[in-house]
């Protein structure tokens, strides 16, 4: 019959095999840990208030010229993670660009959204195309596009970039290049992939249908997708999980924005308090407004206007709008890797 063997040996002989091995740069699997039945993220839940980013993105704007930083970024680091990013896989991070000032014109293969937080007018051009910046506004400016920034207002402008940077530099996958220029040539429209495909169900005919994997709208009004929520809240749609919740879609497919990223907006309402479940994905979500807090693998996170929480992998969350009026919350989740390699679940609490 077979069996499983009991061979048992002499801790000295062992250590001496082991010292052989490591010299040779082998490694026995055995010693290096049990198995792990689950995900366990090293990141940990966690919230940076804007009462605290603001005043130092302001700081950073005193001290430091966009010449001398080719962004001007504060990066927020999880607690427990050894690289400067929110998150395992995504950054989420704080970028002010003052008036009069321009970020110059780069491409690198990390894809990025900007979700804008404060500052009314300023632009991002993508590959030419001039895309204006609002308040609550989502603008993707996906893997190895041109993008500069520029504030022509009299007000700063602060927005969160969401970029896939860790994984990108996990896979060893990263380049990046500058633009010849400054600032790229603006070509014509005012907002051309908004009117080309700011319209749900309608593309233009005389173009060929979008070949790359990205999303070929890159401006996604706050205006539109509120009225979108406020129409469902007020048919008593959504889910149970997280009330009345929306994705950023790709015109073009009806996927994710970007192969790596998807975004989302929902919406709470007063005294809402959502069921708890977990996912095969990590997230990082901005509180465009409202107040409230949420239940993350155990610790309460409290949220309002504008600040910044992260949510680890496979870890149960619920969310609480404790305020009298209703909470709106954008997200962006590495969900879209993990479908893509057949790696992702969900499941409720209890
Ligand atoms: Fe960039």
């Amino acid at each position: 019959m077979l069996q499983r063997s009991n061979i048992v040996s002499p801790e000295e002989e062992l250590q001496e095999f082991y010292g052989q091995l490591r010299a040779q740069h082998v490694t026995p699997a055995w010693i290096s840990g049990g198995v792990s039945t689950e995900p366990k993220s090293k990141a940990v839940p966690y919230v940076w208030h804007w009462r605290d980013l603001r005043p130092q993105a302001m700081r950073a704007a005193e001290l430091v010229g966009t010449e001398q930083a080719e962004r001007r970024v504060l990066r927020l680091h999880n607690p427990e993670l050894e690289g400067s990013s929110a998150s395992n896989t995504l950054v989420a991070n704080i970028q002010i660009v003052m008036p009069g000032e321009i970020a110059r014109a780069h491409r690198h293969s990390p894809s990025a959204l900007r979700f804008i937080i404060e500052g009314q007018g300023g632009y991002t051009v993508v590959n030419g195309a001039r895309i204006p910046m609002s308040p609550g506004d989502l603008v993707l400016t996906p893997k190895w596009t041109w993008h500069d920034h520029a504030n022509d207002t009299d007000a700063p402008m602060i927005w969160l970039d969401g970029l896939d940077s860790p994984l990108v530099r996990m896979l060893e996958a990263g380049f990046y290049e500058q633009y010849g220029e400054e600032a790229q040539p603006v070509g014509e429209g005012a907002d051309p992939s908004l009117a080309k495909y700011g319209v749900g169900g309608l593309r233009p005919a005389w173009e060929p249908a979008p070949a790359a994997r990205y999303s070929p709208l890159w401006h996604y009004p706050l205006s539109q997708a509120r009225a979108a929520l406020e129409r469902l809240a007020a048919e008593g749609a959504g889910s149970p999980f997280d009330g009345v919740i929306l994705e950023y879609t790709n015109p073009a497919t009806g996927g994710p924005v970007m192969p790596t990223i998807a975004c989302y907006i929902q919406v709470l309402q007063p005294g809402e308090h959502t069921q708890a479940h977990r996912r095969v994905c990590c997230a990082n979500y901005h509180v465009i407004e409202g107040s409230g807090y949420s239940l993350v693998g155990g610790r309460e996170l409290d949220w309002e206007d504008k600040d910044v929480f992260t949510v680890p992998t496979w870890t149960f969350h619920e969310h609480v709008n404790t305020g009298d009026r209703p909470a709106f919350l954008f997200s962006f989740t590495d969900a879209p890797v993990m479908k893509a390699l057949d790696l992702y679940r969900e499941e409720a609490k209890g």
